[in-house]
């Protein structure tokens, strides 16, 4: 058996949810970040538990054909991205690969009999994101090493928007003078071309730091620094806005909005194909600034988007005026709160669209979801493990029709799906 320190040469026969390879010794799996299946490594063991152990790899002896090498420095102590090591075409396949386990596994459904689509590709592999969150700590700015409290001191990322890296630049100049600052929130419209800083800090901003972002930085168009417990504006104003399918979105700084602009698009193109025109009466669920509601919406239709966060149904109310939405209504609630309201009120609903955080639906809102019986929900997801969680419980009375992943998230491990279920 294992020793934990000791080196052992090992054959990768799969990668994992998170795409880790694995091998086994005797039926004892080891976990090894960066070996892909095929590959013959030597492993030295870092972590002995009683049903597992985790590795790390000190040589390569063979190569997998789907290795290629890493653009990026900081690859091995990040941890924001995990399959960099891999060909795209090849981690499509494993994310393609992945939810069909966790279909068997979690929704208890032979896969067999659903469409599982092709996962749409994206043309953009690297600076994708539209969005990032940096992490200050003991004068250093960065990403958290996985699972630490670890600042990785990061000099420029491959997977966010250059303007991000020249912002992260100038900030970091200034860094001596603003202790204070815990956290830099960026958001930018790869349409509009409107960047959003945010400066979590403890202290006052000093005045050279904000003079030369509004300088140096021509897109920035709203500077917020986020004091005790609130957001103040410093400079310019209190939004953003993006483009999504010709429609206009107003974003705050609290505000939910999709990290990859035109996967996004994507995946809301194929959430209208499936509304029709007699589907009149529709519930989108979890719909922060009213995206997907804006995006399906027609004069026919009578809309009503729920989201938790106050400032999301602010925007949502804005973005329905500027994309003239009259017939669409928005609630700040939870939607364990709102379901029960809407159950007794005993109307009809055509479509309920989920479009939940990581964590899925909430046990009580799906079994709600269930009794309402619409004629057809569309489950957009970012975990697809709790949706199979979710689509085994729907699937008592709903015929899980068509899954269709999409990469929203390149070089890393995590995928995004559309999903739609029939009444039966
Ligand atoms: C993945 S985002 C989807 C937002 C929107 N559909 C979009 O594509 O822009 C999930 C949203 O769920 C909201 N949320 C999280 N938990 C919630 C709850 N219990 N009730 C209502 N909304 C919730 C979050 O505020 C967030 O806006």
């Amino acid at each position: 058996m294992f020793e934990e320190g000791k080196n052992y040469k090992l054959s990768i026969i799969r990668q994992e949810s998170t795409g880790m390879g694995i091998a086994k010794f005797n039926k004892f799996p080891v976990f090894i970040e960066n070996a892909l299946p095929g590959e013959i490594v030597e492993v030295n063991i870092t972590k002995l538990k009683k049903s597992y152990a985790v590795g790390k790899v000190v040589k390569y002896i063979t190569k997998s054909k789907d290795r290629i090498d890493i653009p990026c420095s900081y690859y091995e102590t990040c941890g924001g991205c995990d399959l960099m090591h891999q060909t795209y075409a090849s981690s499509l396949d494993f994310k393609r690969k992945n939810l069909i386990e966790l279909i068997y596994k979690f929704a208890k459904v032979n896969s067999n009999l659903i469409k599982i689509n092709n996962i749409v590709k994206s043309n953009k592999n690297y600076y994708y994101r539209n969005k990032v969150t940096f992490h200050v700590k003991d004068n250093k700015i960065g990403f958290y090493k996985e699972k630490t409290n670890e600042i990785v001191e990061i000099d420029e990322c491959i997977i966010i928007n250059p303007i991000f890296n020249v912002a992260l630049k100038i900030i970091n100049k200034h860094l001596e003078n603003n202790k204070g600052i815990r956290k830099i929130i960026m958001k930018y419209g790869e349409y509009t071309k409107e960047l959003m800083i945010i400066l979590d800090t403890t202290k006052e901003i000093d005045e050279n730091l904000i003079k030369e972002l509004t300088t140096k930085i021509k897109g920035l168009r709203s500077l917020y620094k986020f004091y005790r417990n609130k957001y103040k504006l410093l400079y310019g104003e209190e939004y953003i806005q993006e483009k999504l399918l010709d429609k206009t979105f107003k974003i705050s700084p609290k505000s939910f909005f999709q990290v990859n602009t035109k996967q996004a698009e994507e995946m809301f193109k194929l959430v209208k194909k499936y509304i029709t025109n007699n589907d009149t009466n529709i519930l989108d669920l979890y719909c922060g600034i009213g995206v997907i509601s804006i995006i399906i919406n027609d004069k026919n239709k009578k809309i009503l988007g729920v989201d938790i966060v106050k400032e999301a149904i602010n925007d949502a109310n804005i973005n329905k005026e500027i994309n003239n939405c009259s017939n669409i209504s928005f609630v700040a609630s939870n939607v364990k709160n709102v379901l029960p309201v809407i159950k007794k009120a005993n109307k009809t609903l055509d479509v309920i669209i989920v479009d939940p955080p990581r964590s899925g639906i909430d046990k009580d809102s799906i079994k709600v979801i269930a009794e309402l019986l619409p004629k057809k929900i569309i489950y957009v997801s970012c975990n697809p493990t709790t949706l199979c969680r979710d689509l085994n419980v729907l699937k008592e009375k709903y015929d899980i029709k068509e899954i269709t992943p999409f990469d929203l998230f390149p070089l890393t491990h995590h995928v995004e799906c559309v999903c739609v279920l029939n009444r039966r």
